[in-house]
């Protein structure tokens, strides 16, 4: 199928700006805005197309690496995002996360060196033009995010931030890079391209499309990149998405289902809880029982999924399956309580094993549970008329001799 990755990644985007958010304590649109910023700097440097669309891609995705365990979990003092930036594993998580991302150009550790500076005081040390041009400007774009607000609409704001660029030559930045920044600054519209409110559609206008012919194998393989995102952000959950793939696709062997059915479905597999990105570890891992504030926000997570997916062409039907795995047949699911009639198969299908991945798995509160002990739970569900029987007996005998994944 014709696939539109601009929309994909920034779909996901938005589940990526939110563990920044979590860290900030504040919304953000962090990786859009450095997206943006990188942009325009590689447009005045004269990178081509492809690099130009990279940049953007690598913006978006500079801090992915933040969502990992350690790093939300570091004691960090939330005020000051820079703060979980001062971690040099987000670089090296980060780049390694996106490993497999199809990037247009070949330009590789961008990701690792993007808090690398001019002057070699960066994290590993690199210096002047050692440091990849592309990791460079997005160095620039960060550093300056972080610092700055580009919503206030004071212009003496920027020139602030003009300022401290300048004041930066031959230290954090290369003068070149400093002086292009001052060239793409001039104009009134590059300031207002950056507030919140307008920076989605600035970074449409900017951002050269790239709809390129994509199997859906091949899809499902960038989806990974993002599922390995999401399950990384809590060690008790480092399998969830890829195990629950996993599971869909031996489910869907079962069923005999059509490939492109099959591959559709693991897509949404991968990607069903990338809402979670957008609910605090301190919630996810609390080792005892939720209040009822932060159940609720925890339900929040697959509003968050559809959020993210539902713009991408081509993921209608995904974003459904993947955003409606804990709607019940009883019609008091969430997020939307859905009536049974707008459940179809596979969302049943996805629900059933979405229960059964996350009870075969180690909780904060407690070991994972066998086969056997996990039919029990689900067969109570099932009886209360909350999961389809037929699914649940199917899973009952195919997943038997499952693999512990
Ligand atoms: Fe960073
Ligand atoms: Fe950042
Ligand atoms: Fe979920
Ligand atoms: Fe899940």
């Amino acid at each position: 199928m014709l696939f539109d990755l601009n929309r994909f990644l920034q779909g996901l985007s938005y589940a990526i700006d939110c563990v920044e958010s979590e860290l900030l304590g504040s919304s953000t649109h962090h990786g859009k805005r450095v997206a943006y910023l990188s942009l325009r700097l590689a447009k005045a440097a004269g990178l081509t197309e492809e690099e130009q669309f990279d940049i953007a891609a690598f913006g978006i995705l500079h801090d992915n690496g933040l969502a990992q365990e350690t790093l939300t979990k570091a004691d960090l003092d939330r005020s000051r995002l820079c703060q979980a930036e001062d971690l040099p594993a987000h670089c090296t998580i980060g780049e390694n996360n996106i490993a497999h991302f199809p990037f247009r150009s070949h330009s590789r550790d961008i990701v690792k060196y993007h808090h690398e500076w001019w002057d070699g005081s960066g994290f590993f040390g690199l210096k002047g033009d050692e440091i990849p041009l592309m990791a460079q400007i997005v160095g620039l774009a960060d550093s300056v995010d972080v610092r700055f607000r580009f919503e206030n609409p004071d212009p003496s704001n920027r020139q602030r931030i003009r300022d401290h660029i300048i004041a930066q030559s031959g230290l954090a930045f290369s003068p070149e890079l400093v002086a292009l920044f001052e060239q793409v600054s001039q104009t009134t519209a590059f300031w207002l391209d950056l507030h919140n409110s307008h920076i989605q559609q600035s970074l449409d206008r900017w951002m050269p499309s790239h709809t390129v012919e994509m199997s859906w194998e091949e899809i499902l393989k960038v989806s990974r990149v993002f599922s390995q995102i999401i399950d990384s952000k809590s060690r008790f959950t480092q399998r969830h998405s890829g195990g629950l793939e996993e599971k869909a696709g031996r489910m869907a062997n079962h069923y005999d289902m059509p490939h492109d059915e099959m591959m559709q479905l693991r897509i949404a597999a991968a990607l069903h809880d990338v809402g979670k990105l957008a609910i605090p570890n301190a919630i996810l891992d609390k080792p005892s029982k939720l209040t009822e504030t932060e159940r609720m926000k925890v339900q929040e997570h697959t509003y968050f999924t559809r959020l993210c997916l539902e713009p991408i062409p081509g993921f209608e039907t995904i974003t459904e399956w993947a955003a409606n795995h804990h709607e019940k047949l009883s019609g008091n699911g969430y997020p939307m309580a859905l009536p049974p009639e707008r459940l179809d198969f596979n969302a049943r299908l996805l629900t059933v094993l979405d229960i059964y991945q996350a009870l075969t798995e180690e909780r904060p509160y407690r070991q994972g549970n066998t086969h056997e002990d996990a039919m029990v739970i689900i067969d109570k569900l099932k009886e209360g008329g909350q999961l389809d029987a037929t699914i649940v007996d199917a899973v009952r005998t195919t997943l038997a001799d499952a693999p512990a994944s």
